[in-house]
């Protein structure tokens, strides 16, 4: 494991190795999507299945759209005010596109990050780069290099480090019904945004024709015990027995924890920044349980509460 520097990263890219490499929302564990060799070994350093699809990474729109059939005018509307940044588009894939990446479908997932480290590297790139979150299967993404570098101890993989993400949940993803947006999963850019930019009313919870796995309802999950609660301070007081990181606003529930971290509750980015560092962190101190404080479920509160939610599964 090492860190590397820019230079060194489209080295090993170009060689068919595998880069953890900074965005915006988490960190990705990528690779040349051209070399089908590296794509696999991205799947295996993961543990991932291979029924499992892979986004596609460019430095521009014009890059990403280039490997459509088509392309939705909404989707051109979603990309104009949100690329380079947080957001996903699923559409009709062209041919040259491997199935190793698109798990054999004929739609591909694309984005332009805005982290300008990675923005860098993607000019190197014009076929752009695979780039799943650099975590193992079903467990937590990543928002720093420290904390991947943890992930991939005995892989051979490189970390770019760009610091710490700065949104710290995964991208929007978008896919469209002809030309209405559905939101496959929600993210840094939410629902009330996508409407507003559209004018179209966004779909939601709709089953799509493909099934895909990274929307199981188990993932993101930390070791420790996961509970969520409105009543933080009730659920401390039935956990005295046990050690438990609090996240949340409430200043009593904080002082019964063993561990806590309280947000300003004006400011749902700093929840989200740091949920899933708090996680890891929360598992090298091998706490029994963490107690999240659940937000309103309105805007970024939502994305939240679905990784949540699917956190605290246990299926
Ligand atoms: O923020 C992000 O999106 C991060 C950074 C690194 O870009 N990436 C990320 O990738 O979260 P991953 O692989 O952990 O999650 C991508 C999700 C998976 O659930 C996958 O099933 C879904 O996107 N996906 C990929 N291609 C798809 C497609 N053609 N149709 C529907 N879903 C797709
Ligand atoms: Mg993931």
């Amino acid at each position: 494991m090492i860190i590397t520097e820019l230079a060194q990263a489209v080295n090993r890219l170009k060689n068919g190795l595998v880069v953890a490499i900074p965005t915006e929302t988490v960190y990705g564990l990528a690779a040349d999507s051209t070399n089908e060799i590296a794509v696999q070994q991205i799947f295996s350093y993961k543990n991932r299945p291979q029924t499992n699809p892979l986004i596609l990474h460019f430095h521009s729109s014009e890059a990403a759209f280039e490997q459509a059939r088509w392309v939705p005018e909404a989707a051109k509307v979603l990309a104009a005010h949100f690329w380079p940044g947080p957001l996903t588009l699923v559409l009709p894939k062209k041919p040259h596109i491997s199935d190793v990446i698109t798990a054999g479908q004929d739609t591909v997932a694309l984005r332009v990050p805005a982290h300008p480290l990675t923005r860098e590297l993607l000019l190197n790139f014009p076929n752009g780069l695979v780039a799943p979150s650099a975590n193992k299967y079903m467990q937590t993404s990543t928002t720093n290099a420290v904390d991947v570098a943890k992930q991939f101890a005995n892989d051979d993989v490189w970390i770019l480090d760009g610091g710490p993400c700065s949104q710290g949940l995964e991208s929007t993803i978008v896919a469209f019904k002809d030309n209405v947006p559905v939101v496959l999963r929600y993210g840094a850019i939410t629902v009330q945004q996508i409407t507003e930019v559209t004018k179209l009313e966004v779909l939601q919870n709709i089953p799509m024709q493909t099934v895909v796995p990274g929307m199981h309802k188990k993932h993101y999950a930390p070791k420790a015990q996961l509970i969520v609660t409105e009543n933080p301070v009730q659920t401390l007081r039935a956990l005295t027995d046990k050690t438990v990181g609090f996240i949340g606003v409430n200043q009593e529930a904080a002082k019964l924890a063993t561990a806590a971290f309280l947000y300003n509750p004006d400011d749902l980015q700093e929840l989200a920044t740091n949920l899933y560092r708090l996680f890891h962190q929360y598992d090298a101190q091998n706490l029994a349980c963490i107690v999240v404080e659940k937000p309103e479920n309105i805007g970024l509160g939502q994305t939240i509460n679905d990784r949540l939610k699917r956190a605290a599964t246990s299926i």
